[in-house]
C-alpha cells in the first residue's frame, strides 16, 4: 500500500476476528515502529506485547469502573455513547483484540512521549498496510497507577508506559470520515 493512501485510509478498528497475528507480522509491525523519528536519535522505546487474554479482561475490569466515575454528570451525545459502550455486557476496553501492545518509554528520556507516539503512529499505518486493524487504547492510562496490574505488564526498570494499542485482523470496515480542513497560516 502506498504511504498517503494508508494515512488517509487508517482508521480505528474496534471489532477484531477470532485469529491470532503470526508473530512474524508482529514482529515488522514493531520493527516499523522503531523506524520512527526520535529526539537526538534516542530512540527511547520498548514494547510489552500481551495476549494472556485473562490478563487483559482483568486491566479491563478495573479500568471500565473508573472510566464510568470519571464521566459523572457528562451528559453529552459522545459521553452517553461511551458510557452505554463501557456498560454493555462482555465489553472490553481491548475489544478482545488478539494482541495489544504497550509502547513504554524510557523515563529519563525528555522527549519519551513524543518519540514514541511518532513509534506508535507508525505502528498503526504498518499494521493498516498490512491488513491489521489497531486502535489506541488510551482508557489503559487509569490502570497506571495500580502496582499489581502494572506489575503484570512487565515493565523493564526505567521504563514507564506511553499508550497502549490494540491489534487485530478487523472484523468491520470503519467508516472512513473526511477529517476537519486543516487550520494553516502560511508565513511567506
Ligand atoms: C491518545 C489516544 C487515546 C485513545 N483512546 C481510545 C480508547 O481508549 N478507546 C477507543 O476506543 N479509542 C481510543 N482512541 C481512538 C480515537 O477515538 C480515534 O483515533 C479517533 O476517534 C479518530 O478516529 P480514527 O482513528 O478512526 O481516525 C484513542 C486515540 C488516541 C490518539
Amino acid at each position: 500500500m502506498e504511504a498517503i493512501e494508508a494515512i488517509m485510509t487508517r482508521r480505528s478498528v474496534r471489532k477484531f476476528e477470532n485469529r491470532s497475528i503470526p508473530d512474524e507480522v508482529l514482529e515488522k509491525i514493531i520493527r516499523a515502529g522503531t523506524y520512527a523519528p526520535s529526539a537526538l536519535a534516542l530512540q527511547p522505546w520498548a514494547f510489552v506485547v500481551v495476549q494472556d487474554q485473562k490478563f487483559l479482561s482483568r486491566v479491563s475490569e478495573f479500568c471500565i469502573p473508573i472510566l464510568l466515575s470519571h464521566m459523572k454528570g457528562a451528559h453529552d451525545g459522545l459521553s452517553d455513547l461511551f458510557r452505554s459502550l463501557l456498560e454493555s455486557k462482555d465489553y472490553s476496553i481491548y475489544y478482545h483484540a488478539p494482541t495489544v501492545i504497550m509502547i513504554i518509554g524510557k523515563t529519563t528520556s525528555r522527549f519519551r512521549e513524543i518519540d514514541c507516539s511518532l513509534c506508535a503512529e507508525n505502528m498503526m499505518l504498518a499494521a493498516h498496510a498490512l491488513g491489521i486493524g489497531s486502535c489506541w487504547i488510551g482508557s489503559t492510562d487509569v490502570a497506571y497507577n495500580n502496582k499489581e496490574l502494572m506489575a503484570g505488564f512487565r515493565i523493564p526498570d526505567g521504563y514507564s508506559p506511553v499508550g497502549t494499542i490494540a491489534f487485530g485482523y478487523p472484523a468491520e470496515t470503519p467508516h472512513a470520515d473526511e477529517k476537519h480542513p486543516p487550520v494553516v497560516t502560511w508565513i511567506r
